[in-house]
């Protein structure tokens, strides 16, 4: 076999491992490289003629080059980048929200200082007394003004113009509202509308995988599954939250899985777990985290203590 040969056979040997990684940049800066061939090597180790050949420093050069790029190729390729992404773990620090639209409430877990967000639904409005656009509307401007964070403010409409007439009156009230969509065919048009027009989104009523994926999919800045709904239905609500949370890192979605209709303390604690991006909650459960008999014992017989070093 003539060198011209063997070279020829190794460069083909190479453009298809540069066609397997299909990259366009490694097309652009490998394939055209020629990377010594494999009779260049042999030549190194044997005697021919009048004895070793010795390699030349640009045939090492290349070489060098050569592996560099061949090495960063392999793990720009996004099946590798993938892989030690989903094994990497994922930080998340869960957000907190208020699921009320009771100012008292508000107020009292915001100055608790960990409160990052309120989340209210038409039943937690009605609750609160509040009715007519005017009201409605003064409603969310005083909650935006009390805490600096997302503030989900749920339409009523159910078909798409409506939903996306009354979603945009909705974000024109402050930057800071998301514009909650029930999860329903108009809805999910009506949430690819925002997406596309820059306003934000909170998916609710959402009690399967399939639901998830689809408002992610129309670009929903939040999924709001119902944890204690599901609870009560007779089904794991955290088990939906791990496995919508599974399937948005595996797809890479954007969407944050926003854990809804929490009951419990112990909820607030496994979302966490099932690495929930926000919890919302009553103030009850909320302030249930607190809680610890061991902790009130502990703290009696420290200030009982206390007093005879007085
Ligand atoms: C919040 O976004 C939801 O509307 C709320 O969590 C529903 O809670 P519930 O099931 O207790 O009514």
């Amino acid at each position: 076999m003539t060198p011209r040969l063997t070279q020829k056979l190794v460069i083909n040997e190479v453009g298809q491992e540069s066609a397997i990684f299909n990259k366009k940049w490694q097309a652009t800066y490998i394939a055209p490289l020629q990377p010594p061939t494999l009779a260049t090597f042999r030549s190194w180790g044997s005697s021919a003629g009048a004895g070793r050949v010795r390699p030349a420093k640009t045939n090492v050069r290349k070489f060098l080059l050569y592996s560099w790029l061949k090495l960063v190729g392999f793990c720009l390729d996004h099946r590798v980048v993938k892989r030690l992404y989903l094994q990497q773990p994922q930080i998340i620090i869960m957000k907190f929200f208020i699921d009320t639209a009771n100012l008292n409430q508000i107020k009292e877990a915001h100055e608790l200082g960990i409160l990052d967000g309120v989340t209210t639904n038409p039943s937690l409005m009605a609750k609160e007394g509040i009715k007519g656009n005017d009201a409605i509307t003064q409603h969310y401007k005083t909650i935006c003004e009390m805490v600096d964070g997302d503030i989900s403010a749920e339409v009523i409409s159910t078909t798409f113009n409506e939903i996306v007439e009354e979603g945009k009156k909705l974000a024109a009230i402050h930057p800071n509202i998301v514009v909650k969509v029930p999860m329903i065919k108009d809805g999910v048009k009506a949430i690819k509308w925002f997406t596309d027009n820059g306003i934000r989104t909170n998916c609710t009523l959402v009690f399967s995988a399939g639901q998830a994926i689809l408002c992610a999919k129309a670009g929903a800045a939040y999924v709001s599954p119902f944890i204690g709904r599901i609870d009560d239905s007779g089904w794991e609500g955290v088990q939906l939250v791990e496995q919508i949370k599974h399937i948005y890192t595996v797809q890479g979605y954007k969407t944050q899985v926003l854990a809804a209709s929490i009951r419990s303390p112990n909820h607030i604690v496994r979302c966490a777990e099932a690495g929930a991006d926000v919890c919302t909650c009553p103030l009850e459960s909320i302030l249930g985290l607190l809680k610890h008999p061991l902790t009130d014992i502990g703290l009696a017989k420290f200030l009982e203590d206390a007093k005879k070093t007085v």
